[in-house]
Order: structure tokens, then C-alpha cells, then sequence
């Protein structure tokens, strides 16, 4: 879809269809207001007849509206007048763009962004509309070819705006939500099409298609060479060869990188303490850090930010087999920490390790490592924030302000060495599950023990990741909104 942006008003814009806002207790918009009086009150006139509440997310289409030039004048609940919340914004944009992507409508002018939410600016609303808009037209189309639909669909969004400034949230929205989509088909892929070969192929195409990214696979002989054996221990289950991914963006000279590490298991069977037959298909899902990743860095290479990033991606399947981890094995990390592997499933954490531990030769500035890492972050958060540990505050802070601006929220968890001893072992330097108290604690406890070199973030987002179960099940293209927000924050703070 194309966005632009106009400053005409709404009854002499020349478009499809015109869109206002109106809110609950027939209070009107700016816009509606104005349509209101060019079509002599038969807007207030609906409204008081009841067909329309203003709650967010309502909607009515009108046809053939007196004084327009637009045939169709879509009319949009968003909650309390000057009230509006960015969810309701977000809820109204998304039943905006389905009703016009079935209207028959070749193109739309949105007046919603001049309603006010909260302190959002102008920008910020322009940038959520179409990171909105793009996200609930997301069709997954590749192993089910969607039907041929029989009604025009939407193709382009004009904002209502005085200043012309908004092409540019535009842009970076459209980014944005490029690379949530490439997430979101990555994740919602199945198991047997996005193995780790599919996810070092797609590496390559994305190094392919953007001259300022350089891909690199590493192979499981380079990896045995690298003393990976936490990660080669995970994959040796599997028949599909793990795969280290790096995906080089390099839009800042030489400045010290942000290194994103993401999980990549294409899918957890759990191993030999094999997971519960219920739901384990979502276990495709287990790759969605890496999806994250992928999403992230194709977005800022979209954008030609200028900021160093590198992608690190270890990718591999977790599975029950006659030559895979055992309950009580031990294994030798790249950074020669030995490890006794008590949960076979518990593997996240042991092919993250060795993949932090390959970061330092980045002489990375930050690293970030995003994962589907534990159910319990399920239990302590649900599905709307993602958890956040830090070894340091300041980068905490930052996250969980790049949340608040992108409304990709993170909500921070406490990385106390109190816990540390959870993960003690009788013959090993460190276990890999730490009981059942603070599982989710414990998983970032068992990974600051190889980023004790740089400062570092982890992101655990089992709960935000996708949408579980039901008519809903699918990627939800996060956390990608949040980390190409934390680098474009990054680039303001360093100017
Ligand atoms: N990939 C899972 C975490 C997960 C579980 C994400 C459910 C989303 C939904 C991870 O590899 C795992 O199995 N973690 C275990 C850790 C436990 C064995 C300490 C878990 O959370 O149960
Ligand atoms: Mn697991
Ligand atoms: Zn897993």
C-alpha cells in the first residue's frame, strides 16, 4: 500500500473515500464537524438516530454524502473525546482499514490523525496508522493461497495534516511495518519449510537485496572449530544442520555495533524431556526472536539508518533422538563454562550462550538478545509486554522508554545475583534450569553468565511473539516496532 499525506479538507478532497472521527455522546472531530455542516447536519442526524455509538473501533460507511466530493464517507468511533488511548487509536485505525479494504474503495483520506491521543504527536499517529493499517492486512498466503478477492482492495492512504513534515513518519512506518510482516511470515511459516537452512537462505537474500547488509553462515564444522558445543549439543537431536547466521548492516562507518541476538529454533519438541502433545505446534513459533531480528534489520536497512547493526542468529530444532541430549548430560560452552543440562528442553538458553559468547568479537557497544525463552514470562506478564532483564539500567531505560514511544511495551524483571545460586550444580560450572520458582529469571540469570564483557539487554517475548490458539493463532510481528524504535532513539540521543 502507498501513504500520502494532504492538507485539503475533506469535503473538496478528491479520493475514494473520506474518513473522520466521531466520539462517544455524538461529539464530533474537527472534520466531522465540518462535514457535518457541509451536508447539512445529516451526520449529527445518523448519530442521534443510534446507529452509531462512538466507541472505538466502531464504524458506519455512508454513501453519497451532500457537499462531498468523495462518494463514501466512513464515519470511525474513538472512544471519549480528547481521551482517546493509543489502543483505541490503534483498535479504530484497524476497523477503519477493513472496512475500506472490503468498500470497494481504490484509495482513502484518513482525518483520524487529527483526534488527540494522549500527548502522541502528529507524527507519531501518522507512523502508528500505517504500521496499524499494514499489520491488519497482513494475509499469510504461502502454503494457502488466499482466494482471489472479488472486491477492489485498498491501495492507497491519503493523512489529513497541515505540515508536509509526516511523510517521513510515514516512511519510517511503512518500514516498520515491512519488517514486522517479514517477521510475521517467517514465524507463521511451518516447521518443515523454515528450517535453519531456510533462515541462512533468507539471510542471504536479505544480504542480496541491501548492499549495506553482509551475510555470513557459519556451518556446524565451523561452529565444532569455535568450541560451540552448548549449541551443537541442541542440534546434534536433529536431522536439519544448525545454522550460525550473521547478518552485517553497516550504516555508521566504523562505530561499535548494536549486536541483536536472536533465537532461532524452527521448532521445540522439547528433546528427550519432550513437551505435551497439546498446542506443540506453536512450537514453530520458537524462531520468533530470530523472526525479530530478520524484521529489524531489514527495516533499517529500508530506512539507511546511520547506525552499525549486526544480526546474530543461531538457528537449530530441538528434538528427541537416539544421539540427543540426555537429562544429566554435560557439555563444554564456547567460553569453557561447563554446563549439566538437567531439561533438555530448557535449549534456548544453551545455543543463545555460545552465540553471545561469538558477539564479543563484534567489540559490540550493546548487545540485545531477543527470545522465546520461557513460558513462565507467559505467567508473569501475558501476552502485552514483553520482559526485559538488563545488566545495566541505563540500557533498560532505554527499552522500556523505545516501548513506550512504539507502544511495543517491555516491562523489566529484576536480574538480583540473590538468584544466581538457583542455577548451581553439583557437577558442572552452572546448570541450565534453576527450579521452578522465577523461571524466568533464572533463564536471564543463566545468560548474563556469558555477557559479563558488554552491556547487555535480553528480551524475553514467549507472550508477545504470536497470538496463541484459535481463529487468532498467528505471528504478531513483534518485537520489531520496538527495536528499530530503541536504534532510531539511539541515533536522536547521539546527535
Ligand atoms: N521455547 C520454550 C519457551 C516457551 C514455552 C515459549 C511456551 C512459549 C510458550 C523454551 O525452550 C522452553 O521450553 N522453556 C522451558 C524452560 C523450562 C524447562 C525451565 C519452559 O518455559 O517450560
Ligand atoms: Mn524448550
Ligand atoms: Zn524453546
Amino acid at each position: 500500500m502507498q501513504y500520502f499525506a494532504t492538507s485539503t479538507l475533506p469535503s473538496s478532497q478528491q479520493t475514494d473515500c473520506v474518513t473522520v472521527a466521531v466520539f462517544e455522546q455524538g461529539e464530533l472531530s474537527p472534520s466531522a464537524a465540518l462535514v457535518n455542516e457541509q451536508s447539512n447536519g445529516y451526520v449529527s442526524k445518523i448519530i442521534d438516530r443510534g446507529d452509531i455509538s462512538g466507541s472505538a473501533g466502531e464504524t458506519l460507511l455512508l454513501q453519497d454524502v451532500t457537499g462531498l466530493e468523495s462518494p463514501r464517507l466512513l464515519l470511525v468511533g474513538c472512544g471519549k473525546k480528547d481521551e482517546t488511548t493509543e489502543n483505541q487509536f490503534n483498535t479504530a485505525i484497524g476497523a477503519m482499514v477493513k472496512v475500506l479494504d472490503s468498500s470497494g474503495a481504490d484509495d482513502a483520506t484518513s482525518y483520524l490523525s487529527e483526534i488527540k491521543v494522549k500527548s502522541r504527536t502528529n507524527e507519531w499517529k501518522v507512523r502508528q496508522t500505517v504500521i496499524t493499517a499494514e499489520s491488519n492486512l497482513y494475509k499469510y498466503n504461502q502454503t494457502k493461497p488466499s482466494v482471489k478477492a472479488t472486491i477492489q482492495p485498498i491501495n492507497k492512504i491519503t493523512f489529513f495534516s497541515a505540515d508536509s513534515s509526516i511523510q517521513s513518519a510515514s516512511d519510517s512506518g511503512l518500514a516498520i511495518a515491512n519488517g514486522m510482516s517479514l517477521a510475521r511470515e517467517l514465524g507463521d511459516l511451518p516447521g518443515n519449510v523454515c528450517t535453519p537452512t531456510y533462515l541462512a537462505d533468507q539471510a542471504v537474500e536479505l544480504g542480496k537485496r541491501y548492499n549495506s547488509v553482509t551475510t555470513t553462515i557459519l556451518e556446524e564444522s565451523d561452529m565444532a572449530e569455535l568450541g560451540m558445543h552448548s549449541l551443537l549439543s541442541v542440534s546434534r537431536g536433529s536431522r536439519e544442520p544448525a545454522k550460525l547466521i550473521t547478518m552485517n548492516y553497516q550504516g555508521a562507518g566504523d562505530d561499535r555495533p548494536v549486536v541483536l541476538v536472536g533465537k532461532g529454533l524452527t521448532f521445540d519438541a522439547g528433546g528427550i524431556s519432550l513437551k505435551p502433545s497439546q498446542g506443540m505446534d506453536e512450537m514453530k513459533y520458537d524462531m520468533c526472536g530470530s523472526a525479530g531480528v530478520f524484521g529489524t534489520i531489514s527495516a533499517i536497512a529500508e530506512l539507511n539508518l546511520p547506525i552499525n547493526v549486526i544480526g546474530v542468529v543461531p538457528s537449530s530444532e530441538n528434538m528427541p533422538d537416539g544421539d540427543a541430549n540426555k537429562p544429566g548430560d554435560i557439555v563444554t560452552s564456547m567460553a569453557g563454562k561447563t554446563i549439566e543440562i538437567l531439561n533438555t528442553d530448557a535449549e534456548g538458553r544453551l545455543i543463545l550462550c555460545d552465540a553471545l559468547t561469538y558477539s564479543e568479537r563484534f567489540n559490540p557497544e550493546i548487545v540485545i538478545d531477543i527470545a522465546t525463552l520461557t513460558g513462565a514470562i507467559i505467567v508473569a506478564l501475558g501476552r502485552q509486554a514483553t520482559g526485559v532483564f538488563a545488566n545495566d539500567q541505563s540500557l533498560a531505560d532505554d527499552l522500556l522508554k523505545a516501548g513506550n514511544d512504539s507502544h511495543d511495551r517491555v516491562w523489566q524483571l529484576p536480574l538480583w545475583d540473590e538468584y544466581q545460586p538457583q542455577l548451581d550444580s553439583n557437577f558442572a560450572d552452572i546448570a541450565n534450569i534453576g527450579g521452578k520458582e522465577a523461571g524466568s529469571v533464572t533463564a536471564a540469570c543463566f545468560l548474563s553468565r556469558f555477557t559479563e564483557k558488554f552491556t547487555w539487554a535480553h528480551l524475553d517475548i514467549a507472550g508477545t511473539a504470536w497470538n496463541s490458539g484459535g481463529k487468532a493463532k498467528g505471528a504478531t510481528g513483534r518485537p520489531v516496532p520496538l527495536l528499530v524504535q530503541y536504534l532510531l532513539n539511539r541515533i536522536e540521543d547521539k546527535k
